[in-house]
């Protein structure tokens, strides 16, 4: 994908991740596990078909400014909206985003929202090719933890209501699409 710049920026490129192409080397989003899970498992993760990233970058410049991974998941139906509980089905078919980051110089200017609906978009296409009734993510909790819920709830997000997982917010698809449309 590539978003309109702003008149004196490089455009900027949302693309699949390839070892070759994206430097990773000074990513930094200031929470070190994501920055360990992109420099250490990332390659062996999208090998192996746990996760499939994508990569934000500006221009010629291969620096990675930003990713997100997405993954297939289950929920329990007896979480989420009442249609689960009455579809019998038990396991619902969602998109899990593992991981949101934005390098942390580039936070604040609406990068991390960028590629959270260039997110959406995509998890909509997917859902065209098999079922994924919601897009799931868990935020993460430290000291920005309000914020960062805040991020995701002003995006349509909300609690999914699993006791196990008390910060774990879906979407469902059919909201991403009438929003998106598609
Ligand atoms: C959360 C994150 C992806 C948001 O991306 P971004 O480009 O900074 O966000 P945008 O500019 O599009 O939107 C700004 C909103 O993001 C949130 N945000 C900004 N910086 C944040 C930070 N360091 N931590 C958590 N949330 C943050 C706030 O809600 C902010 O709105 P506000 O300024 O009104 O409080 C980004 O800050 C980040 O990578 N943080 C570190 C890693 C992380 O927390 N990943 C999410 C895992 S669930």
């Amino acid at each position: 994908m590539q978003a309109d710049p702003p008149a004196d920026r490089p455009a900027l490129t949302i693309a699949k991740f390839d070892k070759a192409l994206h430097d990773r080397s000074a990513f930094s989003c200031g929470f070190a596990p994501i920055d360990h899970f992109l420099k250490s498992s990332l390659s062996d993760q999208t090998k192996s078909g746990m996760v499939a990233a994508w990569i934000a970058t500006a221009g010629e410049d291969p620096a990675v400014l930003g990713f997100y991974t997405l993954g297939a998941l289950a929920v329990r139906s007896d979480f989420g909206p009442k249609t689960w509980q009455r579809s019998r089905v038990l396991d619902v078919p969602v998109i899990y985003i593992r991981a949101v980051a934005i390098r942390q110089d580039m936070q604040g200017r609406g990068l991390g929202t960028a590629l959270v609906i260039d997110a959406m978009r995509r998890c909509l296409g997917i859902a065209e090719q098999m079922g994924a009734a919601a897009i799931v993510l868990d935020v993460l909790e430290d000291d920005h933890f309000d914020r960062r819920w805040r991020f995701y709830e002003d995006l349509g997000f909300r609690p999914l209501g699993d006791p196990m997982n008390p910060t774990r917010v879906f979407i469902p698809t059919s909201d991403v699409r009438a929003t998106l449309g598609g």
